[in-house]
């Protein structure tokens, strides 16, 4: 990890060689963080946790609508960013069109729960989608859910507590939430009435796939939204004439709390 590059003047969105932002509540984004590290080796990027304020998946919207606008304001102020990843299904779907509306130019990548994929993939058209109860109740996700209503049967189940377990490392309560949760979705299989396909709607519970894969059995795909929100983020970059074409990128990590955890994290998941 780095110290913070010398900032430009926010609005200046001119230089490839400017780091990309990136922020989640948490360390849950850091699945997101290794997707673009996957896709764009010659990029830098500066991720923020906001372990400070996490989890904002029981928080109002308003609430998290407010931190993500500090967040992209500080990344632009400090770093002069020139492009923003939300690494975050909540945050995007609390504030993703505000952040729009006050940065535009800036090229803004969301995530959202894999419902399409999940959808062009599953055979028996029954599919568990695991998200934060804001994401669930956000308008973004109904709006989203309402799309795919003749395509497949969703099963929606919130998560309550497991990415402040993920947050927290505790080994115990991930299990035992990633046992309750695939319980109350329903039955995981291939045959028919079973559910195939799982979507991980929350940018923290790629970290505990493991138990999920375990849980719902071989036949079951867990389908997440690092490599598509990868594969975007370099198209926006393209179009602007803003990808880094050479060198070896960076990391710089930043948090409101916890900085050490951020860290230690980083260290295990990215490989670093
Ligand atoms: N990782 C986040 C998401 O994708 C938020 C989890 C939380 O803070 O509750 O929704």
């Amino acid at each position: 990890m780095r110290a913070g590059a010398a900032a430009a003047p926010i609005g200046s969105i001119t230089s490839a060689d400017r780091p990309i932002g990136v922020f989640d509540s948490g360390v849950g984004g850091l699945s997101v963080l290794r997707a673009l590290r996957a896709e764009l080796p010659q990029e830098d990027f500066v991720y923020f946790a906001d372990s400070g304020n996490a989890p904002y998946g029981e928080r109002d919207d308003a609430f998290v609508a407010q931190r993500s606008q500090a967040i992209a304001q500080q990344l632009r102020e400090e770093h002069g960013i020139k492009a923003l990843v939300v690494a975050c299904n909540t945050a995007t779907a609390a504030a993703v069109h505000l952040l729009r509306a006050g940065h535009p130019g800036l090229p803004l990548v969301g995530v959202e729960p894999a419902l399409k994929p999940a959808a062009a993939r599953s055979r028996t058209r029954r599919i568990a989608v695991l998200a934060t109860r804001g994401t669930l109740a956000s308008a973004k996700f109904a709006a989203l859910h309402a799309s795919l209503r003749d395509e497949a049967e969703f099963l929606l189940q919130p998560c309550d507590g497991l990415a402040a377990a993920i947050e927290a490392d505790d080994a115990t309560k991930i299990r035992a939430l990633c046992e309750e949760y695939t319980r109350a979705s329903g039955r995981f299989g291939s045959k028919n009435g079973q559910i195939d396909s799982l979507v991980l709607g929350c940018t923290h519970y790629p970290f505990a796939a493991n138990h999920f894969a375990e849980l719902a059995g071989p036949e079951v795909a867990l389908i997440e939204t690092g490599e598509p929100v990868a594969r975007q983020t370099r198209r926006l970059l393209g179009a602007a004439g803003l990808l880094r074409t050479q060198g070896v990128g960076s990391i710089t990590l930043q948090a409101s709390a916890g900085q050490a955890a951020l860290h230690a994290t980083a260290t295990r998941w990215l490989g670093r």
